[in-house]
């Protein structure tokens, strides 16, 4: 088969062209890079030996898609693309609504012009709100802490009133939970630009000396050490449970909803210890006080997927943290070269 990927440059993207190209599929990505790099493509090339076919261009403009779907018979597509900064999304709301939801729908307008009614979305956890956990997949949806999450939740309506309209349609939405890692080469990773929110980037970059202190946002949360748990997925986990769920839309029509999580909640200061533990080393770190918004605790019920998808996560959090600091090591400025900074 052959799958569109938009934004299948960045973190998630990238790890999923290798699951793919490695299962015997062929991709094609749309990516503007406006918080990825071409060469995460290179190396994907590099890790399969396989070929990816490339286009520079934005998802919410339609001619860019038609550029790509006129050319590119493709079978499905797995939306990636989409701002998604947490606190950003607070500060700048109307430039993630009209991102996140316009792509979408040029994405699937464009799809359906060429007879193509199959589309994987990268949604997230974050749908799920305050609740008490484990997050299921039938759980009513809860209130959105903030933008970012509100487009995941407008996406995901957007999508399934795509298939009422038109029962013809296949969505697959993928709550993704915590991902983490990188490819067990090291040649791709995750590379956020600027300073890190997420923890495990942060304690990547402090490790690697480039932040002088990792900051520890709490530990009086109602938790058994009182850091907050999360479940954190290794991102080859992620990556091939969006092959299940290719070869899932394929085969059917309709919308279902998948969590991709490990359905095991770790503690920060589980992962602060196994990161120093599995790679032999010590953090410089500190625990300080909440970071507003936060949830004590959020990890999914991982059922679902196991049933319907046959999928579950198989790496542990020590090979998280161990891939995670590989492509850190490897790669201390990331894609990024030297001359570029
Ligand atoms: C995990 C834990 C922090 C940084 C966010 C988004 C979600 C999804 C994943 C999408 C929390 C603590 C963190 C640090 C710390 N993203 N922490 N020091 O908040 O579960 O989810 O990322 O793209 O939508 O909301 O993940 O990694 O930011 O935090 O102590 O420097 O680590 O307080 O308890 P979170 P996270």
């Amino acid at each position: 088969m052959r799958f569109l990927l938009t934004g299948g440059a960045g973190f998630i993207g990238s790890h999923t062209c290798v699951a793919l190209l490695n299962a015997g599929h062929e991709v094609v990505v749309l990516d503007n890079y406006i918080n990825s790099s071409p060469e995460a493509l290179r190396r994907v090339e590099k890790i399969t030996g396989k070929h990816v076919t490339v286009y520079e261009g934005d998802c919410c403009n339609e001619a860019d898609l038609d550029r790509v779907l006129d050319n590119e018979p493709v079978d499905a597509a797995v939306h990636f693309a989409g701002l998604k900064a947490v606190g950003e999304s607070v500060r700048i709301p109307l430039d993630y609504y009209r991102n996140n939801l316009d792509s979408t729908i040029a994405l699937c307008k464009r799809l359906a012009a060429h007879g193509i009614k199959r589309i994987v979305f990268s949604s997230s956890a974050t749908v799920y709100g305050d609740q008490q956990p484990p997050m299921r997949e039938d759980m009513p949806l809860g209130v959105c802490s903030c933008p970012y999450a509100w487009t995941k939740w407008m996406n995901e309506q957007i999508l399934r009133d795509a298939v009422v309209a038109d029962p013809e349609w296949s969505v697959v939405l993928l709550r993704y939970f915590n991902p983490v890692g990188a490819h067990e080469s090291g040649l791709i990773g995750e590379d956020p630009s600027g300073i890190p929110n997420n923890l495990m980037p942060f304690i990547c970059q402090t490790a690697a000396g480039m932040r002088e202190k990792l900051f520890l946002f709490g530990n009086d949360y109602p938790t058994p050490d009182g850091t907050c748990i999360r479940d954190y997925i290794h991102v080859m986990d992620l990556a091939e449970g969006h092959v299940k769920a290719l070869e899932y839309a394929i085969e059917h029509t309709g919308v279902e909803t998948f969590n991709l999580g490990t359905g095991e909640g770790y503690s920060v200061y589980q992962v602060v210890n196994t990161f120093e533990t599995v790679n032999n080393l010590q953090l410089n770190k500190e625990t300080v006080a909440r970071r507003p918004g936060d949830l004590p605790v959020s990890y999914a019920d991982a059922a679902k997927a196991q049933r319907v998808l046959g999928w579950h996560a198989r790496r542990s959090l020590e090979d998280m943290c161990r891939d995670a600091w590989h492509w850190q090591k490897l790669n201390p400025r990331g894609y990024r070269q030297e001359e570029d900074l």
